[in-house]
C-alpha cells in the first residue's frame, strides 16, 4: 500500500486503512488521469458500509485498482459517484468474484518505448544477431513486440519516427514519448527472432474475457491506452508468443535454456519486482547475475522505487530517491541505471 498522507487533517484513529487507501487513491493517484475514478474512489473512502464489505476480502485483493476494475468489467460507466454506488449494490455478488479471481495484470505495449534504446543497444552489442526475448511478469505479453510496433520519440527540437518494415500504417499502434537527455534512439527497429514470457496467471489474447479484462484496467477516461491496447492485440492474436505459466523465479532458468543460442538474449520486466518480497528480489536478481555471466544475455529492469533498495540496504543510485522518482521507473541496464521512464512508456529521461 502507498503512503498515506494526512496533511490538513488530524488523524482519525477509528478509521478503517482501507479507507484511507481509497482516499489517497482518490485524492493523489487518480487525479488527472481519472476524474471519474477519483470521485469514486473519494466517495467509497466515505462510504463505512462498502469498506466493511470491502475488508472482508483479503488484504490484496482490497486495492482500489482491481476493485474498480472489476465493476468496469462488468459494465459500470462513467457515472457520478450515487449512480456507480446503485451500481455496486446491484452488482455486489458479481464484483466480488471477480475481485477474488482475477488480479491487476495491467499489460501495457507503450512501455516498448522506453525499452527499445537499450534493446537496440543489445541487439549492436550482438555483432548482428537478432535478439530472444524473455519478459518475466509478461501478463499477456504485449511487450514482447517492440519490433512490430511504430514510435515517435519527441526530443522537443525534433520527433524521430519508427516503423515496423511493411506494415501498414493504422496496422500497428504508434508509441509516442517525449525523449531528454543523450537517448542513443536507433536509426532502424532490432529484429526479434524469439519471444517468450513467463507469467504466475498469462493471459491469453485469444480469449475475449482475458482481453475485456486487460481493457478494464484501463483507466475510463484513456482512451488513447485503450486504442492502442486494441492494436497491439491485434497484433499478438497475429502471432502469440509463448507464454509459460509460473513462478519466474521457478521458470526462467529452464526458458532461458530454450532461447536459440545463436540470437542475443535479453530478460526484462517493468511494473513487476513489486510483486515480489524481498527474499524473491533476491532470488531473482542472483538468477539474473548468472545468467548475464554465463549466458551472456542482457538484462532490462524497468520498475518503481522497489528497484531502489538493495538486499543490504544500499541503494542502485545513491542520489535516487522516490521524491525524485515521482511515481516513475528506474530502467537499469545490466544492474546500470541509464534512465528515468514515465510508467506507461510516454517518457524517456536518459541519464
Ligand atoms: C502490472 S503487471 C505488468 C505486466 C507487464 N510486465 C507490462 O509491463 O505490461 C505485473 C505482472 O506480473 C505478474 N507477476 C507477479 N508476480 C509474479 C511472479 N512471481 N512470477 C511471475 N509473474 C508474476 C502478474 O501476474 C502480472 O501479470
Amino acid at each position: 500500500m502507498a503512503a498515506v498522507g494526512t496533511a490538513g487533517r488530524e488523524p482519525d484513529p477509528t478509521e478503517s486503512p482501507t479507507g484511507e487507501w481509497y482516499r489517497h487513491f482518490g485524492t493523489v493517484d487518480a487525479p488527472g488521469n481519472s476524474e471519474c475514478y477519483a470521485e469514486w474512489s473519494v466517495g467509497i473512502a466515505a462510504d463505512p458500509e462498502l469498506i466493511r464489505r470491502i475488508d472482508q476480502w483479503p488484504y490484496n485483493k482490497r486495492q482500489p485498482l482491481l476493485m474498480l476494475a472489476a465493476a468496469r468489467f462488468l459494465g459500470a460507466r462513467i457515472s457520478p459517484y450515487p449512480e456507480f454506488r446503485a451500481f455496486l449494490d446491484a452488482r455486489w455478488g458479481d464484483v466480488s468474484r471477480t475481485v477474488l479471481s482475477r488480479a491487476t495484470q495491467t499489460n501495457e505495449a507503450g512501455r516498448c518505448a522506453t525499452l527499445l534504446p537499450s534493446l537496440a543497444k543489445a541487439a549492436a552489442s550482438g555483432n548482428g544477431r537478432p535478439l530472444a526475448l524473455i519478459e518475466v511478469g509478461a501478463s499477456a505479453g504485449l511487450a514482447l513486440y517492440p519490433d512490430r510496433y511504430g514510435y515517435a520519440y519527441d526530443a522537443g527540437a525534433s520527433v524521430v519516427r519508427l516503423s515496423p518494415a511493411g506494415a501498414t500504417p493504422g496496422s500497428y499502434p504508434v508509441l509516442g514519448c517525449t525523449v531528454t537527455g543523450p537517448a542513443p534512439l536507433p536509426a532502424e527497429l532490432p529484429q526479434v527472432v524469439w519471444r517468450a514470457g513467463i507469467d504466475l496467471n498469462p493471459l491469453d489474447v485469444r480469449n475475449p474475457e482475458d482481453v475485456a479484462w486487460l481493457e478494464a484496467l484501463i483507466w475510463p477516461e484513456q482512451d488513447f491506452r485503450r486504442e492502442r491496447l486494441r492494436r497491439a492485440i491485434a497484433i499478438a492474436r497475429s502471432a502469440p508468443p509463448l507464454l509459460v505459466s509460473g513462478d519466474l523465479n521457478d521458470q526462467l532458468i529452464a526458458l532461458a535454456a530454450r532461447a536459440p543460442s545463436d540470437a542475443t538474449l535479453v530478460v526484462f520486466h517493468s511494473a513487476v519486482m513489486a510483486y515480489l518480497d524481498a527474499e524473491s528480489r533476491d532470488r531473482f536478481r542472483a538468477t539474473m547475475s548468472r545468467l548475464t555471466a554465463e549466458r551472456g544475455c542482457h538484462w532490462l529492469s524497468n520498475e518503481g522505487h522497489t528497484v531502489i533498495v538493495q538486499a543490504d540496504g544500499s541503494s542502485v543510485v545513491p542520489e535516487m530517491d522516490e521524491a525524485r522518482l515521482r511515481g516513475r521507473f528506474l530502467l537499469l541496464h545490466n544492474g546500470a541505471p541509464v534512465a528515468i521512464t514515465g510508467p506507461h512508456g510516454q517518457s524517456l529521461d536518459w541519464l
